[in-house]
């Protein structure tokens, strides 16, 4: 099996974490690490990633995470919020993210005007371009949670929460929104068992 199918296998949705072991701050940061390096829409890499470490903070978020164990058990709790206004099309956060590659006056350009058509029935609406940022978070969230089974360092992703509570215990301004969360430790109970469809169902050929 390669290691990346042996990832696959070790990780799963870890309800309770043991308190007592800490991720190793350089390993942790090797998880971070996946988050910036993921693909994104255009390359706009929407995501800020808040590290939530202040336990009553941590104790703040619970209630608002249907009071589910991993947000104070975790020994690393991520928040993934996007930063919705700076992707809108025109700003001088996506001429930079374009003018990054090294691109002449024509084709900075014409990137501008193909993502401007691109996002104009997305950025019309507060709520579908918070979809359109928060889909490059769940990207970025996988990734860190495969490259986590590969040391052996177990995950939750978490999407059971009260979106506007949560963004109004981290205070986030306007225009900034809660995605997902993802919580990472050590597993105390053994693994669920792996339940998935069968490929024949999930895959056809055409
Ligand atoms: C986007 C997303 C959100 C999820 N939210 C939660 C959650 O809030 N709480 C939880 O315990 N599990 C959550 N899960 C875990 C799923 O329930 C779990 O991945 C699924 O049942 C398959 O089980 P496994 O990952 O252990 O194989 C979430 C999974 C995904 C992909």
């Amino acid at each position: 099996m390669s290691d990346f199918m042996k990832a696959m296998a070790f990780r799963h949705a870890c309800k309770h974490f043991d308190t007592s072991k800490t991720i190793p701050q350089e390993q942790f940061e090797s998880i971070l690490e996946v988050a910036r390096m993921s693909p994104s829409s255009f390359g706009m890499e929407p995501w800020r990633l808040i590290v939530v470490r202040n336990e009553a903070l941590r104790k703040a978020l619970k209630s608002s995470c249907w009071g589910q164990a991993q947000i104070t058990e975790a020994s690393e709790l991520v928040i993934f919020t996007t930063d919705n206004d700076d992707v809108r099309s025109g700003t001088p956060y996506v001429k930079n993210m374009f003018e990054r590659r090294g691109l002449d006056a024509e084709a900075l350009e014409k990137y501008m005007s193909v993502y401007k058509g691109f996002l104009s029935l997305i950025e019309c609406h507060e709520d579908l371009l918070e979809n359109w940022t928060a889909k490059q978070c769940y990207i970025a969230c996988a990734n860190m949670m495969t490259y986590a089974a590969t040391l052996k360092i177990d995950s939750c992703p978490i999407e059971g929460f009260d979106k506007e509570q949560i963004e109004a215990v981290l205070d986030l301004p306007q225009g900034r929104s809660a995605a997902l969360i993802c919580a990472f430790g050590y597993r105390v109970d053994p693994q669920s068992p792996q339940i998935r469809l069968p490929i024949s169902t999930i895959v056809e050929y055409r």
